[in-house]
């Protein structure tokens, strides 16, 4: 069948290492973080939602030492912090269509190396694959020229529908968040919907951990 895109490249997943520690998870609905910083959000949203299982994802070690510590003083039983790198855990851990809702907060704008961002990055495809149907990517940046790729290429490329909402003053949802409203930046957010029936190349694929073995 035809990907429901028009993005070219393919990620070569079979040049993935599993990260260190690896753990294989259920194949069951669940939400996940990508780029989690200390935790802030994760904490947040893991305590307002008791029900939903959260991956949260940091690959830098100094911020996820931050963000496991209080994860493991709040004992939050549906968060799972996570040390390593989101492309690699995603690639190895999870299941066709098992993300419900995946949060991508303020990544790095990656000003020098526009190929580095998300949804410029062969990654996002796979990471659609693994979106369930009518999930939700939501995209958050201070950063109006990276909005305003992004969603030319959710147009043009990804073909994919989404609505913008500007965040309000009083948001405090992450520790960057915080900072770019208290200087008063315009931080905006992205809300990407899969359809159901939406393909890629990749829906097929298992997590590389079973594949591997
Ligand atoms: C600008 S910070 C924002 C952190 C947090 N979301 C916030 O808003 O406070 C971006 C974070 O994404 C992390 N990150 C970037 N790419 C990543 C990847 N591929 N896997 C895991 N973490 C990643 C970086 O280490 C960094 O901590």
């Amino acid at each position: 069948m035809q990907p429901s895109h028009h993005f070219e490249r393919l990620l070569n997943v079979h040049a993935l290492y599993a990260p260190r520690d690896f753990v294989a998870i259920d194949d069951t609905p669940m939400c996940l973080e990508i780029g989690a910083g200390k935790g802030k959000h994760a904490l947040i949203f893991a305590e307002n939602h008791p029900d939903t299982t959260l991956y949260a994802i940091e690959r830098t070690q100094e911020k996820y030492q931050a963000f496991i510590k209080l994860a493991t003083q709040k004992s939050l039983p549906n968060l799972h912090a996570i040390h390593a790198d989101a492309i690699a855990w995603t690639a190895f851990a999870v299941y066709p269509k098992q993300i419900q809702t995946c949060f991508i907060l303020y990544p790095n704008p990656e000003s020098k190396n526009k190929n580095q961002r998300f949804l410029n990055m062969p990654f996002f495809e796979l990471l659609l694959s693994k979106m369930a149907d009518d999930g939700q990517i939501v995209l958050a940046s201070n950063i109006a020229e990276y909005v305003s790729e992004a969603q030319q290429l959710l147009d043009s490329v990804w073909r994919l529908p989404y609505t913008k909402r500007y965040i309000p003053s009083s948001s405090a949802r992450t520790h960057f968040e915080i900072k770019y409203l208290a200087r008063g930046e315009t931080c905006q957010e992205l809300i990407i919907t899969k359809p159901a029936q939406y393909s890629t190349r990749f829906d097929t694929l298992l997590p590389l951990s079973l594949e591997r073995t």
